[in-house]
């Protein structure tokens, strides 16, 4: 396991958009588990393949409701609800800025076994599965912000993803 350098905007990388994977192979495997190491070692709750430069439709979450999401190739099928609140990402050090998500979504997606699954999310969960997502089609917070993007002044403002 390692630790990953994190693409930060401006890196052509995070406007990409990323490519299904198509199998679980060892270095798949690897870069699972860097990516977790590698965002918890920021203190983030979500990391996305194209974060560590890797053009891939994989995501990490961890919002710590005692899951370790690992979503392959995921597609969200239903969304529902509105929440307004701020967001951060682990792209975009030290700003942090008012995004709308939804407050529900429903999602399929592959496991780290490629195994099928679908996952409701609700909340932080489902504000990181949207934020996420859209890494993977190289679309950044960024461009949602309400507003004004703000510094941070406090870590505990905002999750950063
Ligand atoms: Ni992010």
């Amino acid at each position: 396991m390692a630790v990953r350098q994190i693409r930060v905007i401006g890196d052509e990388i995070l406007t990409k958009k990323c490519k299904p994977v198509k199998e679980m192979t060892p270095r798949m495997k690897e870069l699972v588990e860097d990516m977790f190491e590698t965002m918890y070692q920021a203190n983030g709750v979500g990391l996305a393949a194209p974060q560590v430069g890797i053009l891939k439709r994989l995501v990490t979450i961890d919002v710590e409701d005692g899951n370790q999401y690992v979503l392959i190739n995921p597609e969200i099928t239903e969304q529902e609800g509105e929440q307004t609140g701020y967001e951060g990402c682990l792209s975009v050090p030290g700003k942090t800025g008012i995004v709308t998500r939804p407050e529900r979504v429903r999602v399929r997606a592959l496991d780290a076994e490629m195994e099928p699954f679908e996952l409701e999310a609700e909340g932080l969960l489902a504000r990181a599965v949207c934020h996420e997502l859209a890494h993977l089609d190289g679309q950044l917070y960024v461009e949602l912000v309400e507003g004004e993007l703000m510094d941070v002044e406090s870590e505990e403002e905002s999750g950063e993803e």
